[in-house]
């Protein structure tokens, strides 16, 4: 198989905003001096979808958008192919405006450099799961072998060797979205949208559904638009995440941004709940270091979560670790106090 070309399909949302109602642009400018959605609905009975977005979405990687119910993050994720029109803003998706994009080029655009998967999986029920995922293929007038030959490899590699001819009512809702994400993959586009794929299946399940996402993702560096309401989620998939509130970004940034650095209330009452051990990670307590550490000391690399530290650290004799970059030098030190000060999130 060929090697997957660079993804050079990033992301960079501008400006944008979405007012509903039928003189939406008329409320553009209250929108842009501040007016509440509350007073926009309330007084001018437009609903404010999104106001003044702006986030970089860097090709290859993961970008979370979370937020409560109504918070606009569908409506968010619907502007990238245009199944929204903006009100005011610019979405460029490898540099290219897809709000200037004329029917034609949308067209062409939506078929080969996006694929949606969908909460409620929306398979087609009187096809088989090949026959499910060879569609957006068949839509794009892909040779039939080609198209078998694609998605039997996806088919596989989430794991649904063997199942190919069964039909969806067959399947468990685990399996479905296997299909869905399969179908998407067999697109081979360069941007996958997901609006709460995993958000309809049962936690163990969900959990098996991140996984097979991340593994695949390391192969393929898909630009992956992911909502969900869910903070683990967020957390474990979110290469960056984006938090919304009311139609606004209130917080974006790392997990360890999010986690250790919430900016608000409302991210804080989701921060509260998490199990910051497995999420903080050691870079964000270690003292920096210039020599070679604490002589002796166990080392663990950047990267390593507070729980797995603290799992080191008690396994040997010593209080200290020694935090190694990527070339494998010494790059700081961690005491147990400064691990376990990491656990709670008193200040
Ligand atoms: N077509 C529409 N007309 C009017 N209001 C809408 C429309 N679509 C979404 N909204 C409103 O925009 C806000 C954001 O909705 P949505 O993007 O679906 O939120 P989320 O996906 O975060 O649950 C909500 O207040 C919703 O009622
Ligand atoms: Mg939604």
């Amino acid at each position: 198989m060929a090697e997957p070309q660079e993804n050079q399909f990033g992301i960079e949302i501008r400006g944008l905003s979405k007012i509903f109602g039928p003189r939406a642009t008329d409320m553009a400018a209250l929108v842009a001096q501040g007016i509440s959605k509350a007073e926009l609905n309330e007084r001018h009975g437009h609903v404010l979808g999104l106001r003044d977005i702006n986030i970089d979405m860097p090709a290859g990687r993961i970008q979370v958008i979370m937020g409560l119910s109504g918070s606009g993050k569908s409506t968010l994720i619907r502007h990238i192919n245009r199944l929204i029109d903006p009100t005011v803003g610019e979405i460029l998706v490898g540099g290219e405006d897809v709000v200037k994009m004329d029917a034609g080029a949308l067209r062409t655009f939506r078929r080969h450099k996006t694929a949606m998967v969908f909460q409620k999986f929306a398979l087609l029920p009187h096809r088989t799961v090949l026959e499910n995922t060879v569609y957006g293929l068949e839509v794009q007038g892909v040779p039939r072998a080609r198209q078998v030959d694609e998605a039997m490899r996806w088919i596989a590699r989430v794991g649904l060797g063997g199942f190919e001819k069964h039909y969806p009512n067959q399947l468990s809702g685990g399996m479905q979205q296997r299909v869905g994400l399969a179908r998407a993959l067999t697109n081979d586009a360069p941007i996958l949208l997901m609006d709460e794929a995993f958000s309809a299946l049962d936690p163990l399940i969900r959990t098996d559904m991140q996984t097979v996402l991340l593994d695949i993702q390391k192969e393929i560096r898909k630009t992956i638009v992911f909502i969900t309401h869910d903070l683990d989620e967020a957390l474990r998939l979110g290469d960056r995440i984006a938090i919304l509130r009311d139609g606004e970004i209130v917080q974006q940034g790392t997990s360890q941004d999010i986690v250790l650095r919430p900016a608000d209330d409302y991210v804080e009452s989701f921060v509260r709940e998490v199990n910051r051990g497995k999420v903080i990670e050691v870079d964000a307590v270690m003292t920096p270091l210039a020599g070679d550490g604490a002589p002796g000391s166990p080392q663990v690399p950047v990267g390593t979560t507070v729980d797995e530290a603290i799992g080191t650290l008690v396994a040997g004799t010593g209080d200290s670790l020694t935090i190694t970059g990527t070339d494998g030098v010494p790059v700081g030190a961690v005491t147990l106090r400064q691990l376990a000060a990491a656990l709670t999130s008193a200040r």
